[in-house]
């Protein structure tokens, strides 16, 4: 590989305005999951201009470029997604949304725009590269059942030796980038349960069958769930985050609707819980007259990060960034479909930090204020360069 590290920021300096400028293009004009026309095109066109990408369009909103090096080689796939969320954006820039519902509160915007960038870098580099990069442009990230599982249905994955991915970070300072193996982001799955009681006059509640009385019971005691019936080292949250019934202050109602959320790692865990949470559902409603429905949904699978990707990414990222700027990550409870790829390729998953204190970046992922430092774009284009040409590299 003729290519140095080193050289590698100067390839990123100089495709740095694009990256910012397609990212403030895709936030101004932002589009929910499963419905990414005009981004998907607009990705399509852009990689075009570049050359010497075969590019294909495996479902109706996404796009897959590969790049086949001059030489022989494993295949690295590289992921962003491209949806944004159903927010009415409260910023205030010039490249702010221009639809109101519509928001890219999550940072896709610049997924999106940091990989076109790599592409642009690594589409001149192809008699440098033993192997082939494919970059995957993917829908729907955020409504289950997710766009990742459909490119992977799609076939896109075949022939796949590793996949990597980057989210940008605002929790994280812009700046640092961070790497972890092993369990990196939770499971999350839903649930949903309706108690049926028998209505009446709340003056005469011995000729009802109170549901709520009944259900708010049924909310605390799920909370044994996690804290008396699982192994404490094992990470798990059940949340009720809906509780709907009644209509006036003197009417019983006849039905509660309870939802919400459980997140873990452990396979087994996705079991166990929806076993003991209706164990708890039944002997409750029962206990008391009433009956019950119960509905428990999986989400996306969590995402474990393979040691070895994640070990050479690490130092691929050490090699261009230094020590001090890669730290450890921690695993967090939210859920990404990058785990579809996982099941099918050794991956990895990380962060690169997109928070800035002392300019006011500081609001969490789909808030309506939420915004990314761009000092960050460069920093993940840098990241994909550099761990393919250590992993395409000579
Ligand atoms: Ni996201």
């Amino acid at each position: 590989m003729t290519v140095e590290f080193t050289h590698v920021r100067s390839l990123v300096e100089q495709v740095t305005e694009d990256v910012v400028k397609w990212r403030r293009y895709l936030h101004q004009n932002p589009e929910l999951s499963f419905e990414e026309e005009k981004t998907s095109q607009f990705v399509y066109d852009t990689l075009a201009s570049f050359g010497g990408l075969e590019l294909s369009r495996p479902t109706k909103t996404s796009v897959v470029a590969r790049l086949k090096g001059a030489f022989p080689g494993p295949v690295l796939a590289i992921r962003a997604d491209m949806d944004a969320l159903p927010i009415t954006e409260e910023n205030h820039f010039d490249f702010a949304s221009k639809t109101p519902g519509k928001m890219h509160a999550c940072g896709h915007d610049g997924h999106t725009a940091m990989l076109l960038g790599t592409a642009k870098i690594l589409s001149g580099l192809a008699d440098k590269i033993h192997g082939e990069v494919r970059f995957i442009f993917q829908h729907a990230e955020e409504l289950f059942p997710g766009g990742a599982q459909q490119m992977v249905d799609a076939g896109v994955m075949e022939g796949v030796d590793s996949v990597i991915g980057i989210h940008l970070w605002s929790p994280l300072e812009v700046g640092k980038i961070a790497v972890r193996s092993g369990p990196f982001m939770a499971a999350p799955d839903t649930f949903y349960i309706t108690i049926r009681g028998k209505g009446g006059h709340a003056a005469q509640p011995h000729a009802t069958v109170d549901p709520i009385v009944i259900a708010a019971q049924v909310v605390t005691n799920l909370q044994h769930i996690v804290s008396r019936n699982t192994d404490p080292l094992d990470p798990l949250v059940l949340s009720v985050t809906q509780f709907h019934a009644g209509t006036a202050h003197n009417i019983i109602p006849e039905t509660v609707e309870l939802n919400g959320t459980v997140r873990s790692f452990k396979p087994e865990l996705r079991t166990e819980v929806p076993r003991r949470m209706e164990q708890i559902v039944k002997g409750i409603t029962e206990a008391h007259g009433a009956t019950y429905e119960f509905r428990y949904e999986q989400g996306y699978r969590p995402v474990i990060n393979d040691e070895a990707v994640t070990e050479k990414v690490r130092q691929a990222l050490i090699e261009v960034f230094g020590e001090d700027v890669v730290i450890e990550g921690e695993p967090h409870m939210g859920g990404e479909d990058f785990s579809a790829y996982q099941s099918v390729a050794p991956g990895t998953f990380f962060n690169v930090g997109a928070g800035n204190v002392e300019k006011g970046i500081v609001y969490p992922h789909h808030h309506p204020k939420f915004t990314i430092d761009e000092d960050s774009l460069p920093m993940g284009v840098e990241a994909f360069v550099g761990i393919v040409l250590k992993t395409l590299g000579a």
